[in-house]
């Protein structure tokens, strides 16, 4: 029986779709309340990893760990169980185009035949969160991109799931609603405990998850902080995928200091 240190882990994942070899011997780790930034090229397998924490995909060797417990032989209906704990935020926000806002982040308690006063409850407190409160009677095609993907984060935040998948979710933002959506992430991050995996291509995401924390003051004010040299603080760490390997693991700095010339690269 594994010990629960980690929210998250692989073990010399290994997965191919026919010929094509997407993820060779991935291993990594993610701990409880820990960010981690998984980084790489189109198509090197990062939508793959986190079809894989879900079950929707099933490794061809190696063995993955949700929350301390060896899923990778999960039929559906136990994954059903491990799926609650996770909250997963879709490229492109992919919301039901043709239920509002209210209802797309309702849509999963209905399914679990939750009263509707709690509902109510629950749905208004998440779209509080994300800042969409007056939308909440809206339909996804009346919403700006942005809005799409806080609305997304709202829905996967339902159950107060212990583990959040991102999914590229700043991809095509402008740069300051790409900032409210990771100061969302700080927020889950160091307010709630949350463990996740974030995939992304942006530097500007990068700098803001691995160097700015939130704390709330005692009249529940939120700030912003850098830094400075409280590294020890943020809790978020980094991985790069390049043709099915981990070509790095560690903090920004160790990443910003690394040789490797597709890193560099990735850096500029
Ligand atoms: N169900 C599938 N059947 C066959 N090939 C697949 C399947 N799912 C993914 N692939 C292939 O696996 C590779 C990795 O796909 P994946 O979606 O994980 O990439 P990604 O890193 O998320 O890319 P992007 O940055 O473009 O989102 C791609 O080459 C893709 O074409
Ligand atoms: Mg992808």
């Amino acid at each position: 029986m594994a010990e629960k240190l980690y929210a998250l882990e692989f073990k010399d994942v290994s997965l191919a779709f026919g010929d094509r070899v997407v993820l060779n011997r991935v291993s990594f780790r993610v701990r409880y309340g820990e960010s981690k930034i998984v980084m790489g090229g189109s198509g090197t397998g990062k939508s793959t990893i986190l079809r894989l924490v879900l079950g929707l995909l099933k490794p061809d060797m190696g063995r993955i760990f949700v929350d301390g417990e060896d899923i990778t032989d999960f039929n559906e209906e136990q994954m059903m169980g491990v799926r609650s704990k996770i909250g997963m935020v879709f490229q492109e926000g992919a919301l039901f185009d043709s239920l509002s806002v209210y209802d797309n982040v309702a849509f999963r308690l209905r399914e679990q035949h939750v009263p509707e006063h709690e509902i109510e409850q629950v749905v208004v407190r998440m779209l509080r969160f994300v800042d969409l409160e007056e939308a909440m009677d809206k339909m996804p095609n009346q919403l700006s991109g942005g809005m799409r993907r806080r609305v997304g984060i709202a829905r996967a935040l339902v159950g107060s799931p212990k583990i959040i998948l991102y999914d590229e979710p700043t991809a095509g933002l402008d740069p300051i609603t790409a900032r409210t959506i990771c100061e969302l992430v700080l927020k889950l991050r160091d307010l709630e405990e949350v463990s996740s995996i974030f995939v992304t291509h942006r530097l500007q995401d990068i700098e803001v998850l691995a160097r700015e924390y939130v704390i709330r003051d005692d009249k529940g004010d939120l700030f912003f902080e850098h830094e400075g040299d409280r590294m020890c603080l943020i809790n978020t760490k980094f991985i790069m995928l390049r043709e099915g390997d981990v070509i790095f693991s560690g903090t920004n700095a160790e990443m910003h200091m690394s040789d490797d010339g597709y890193i560099k690269k990735f850096l500029t």
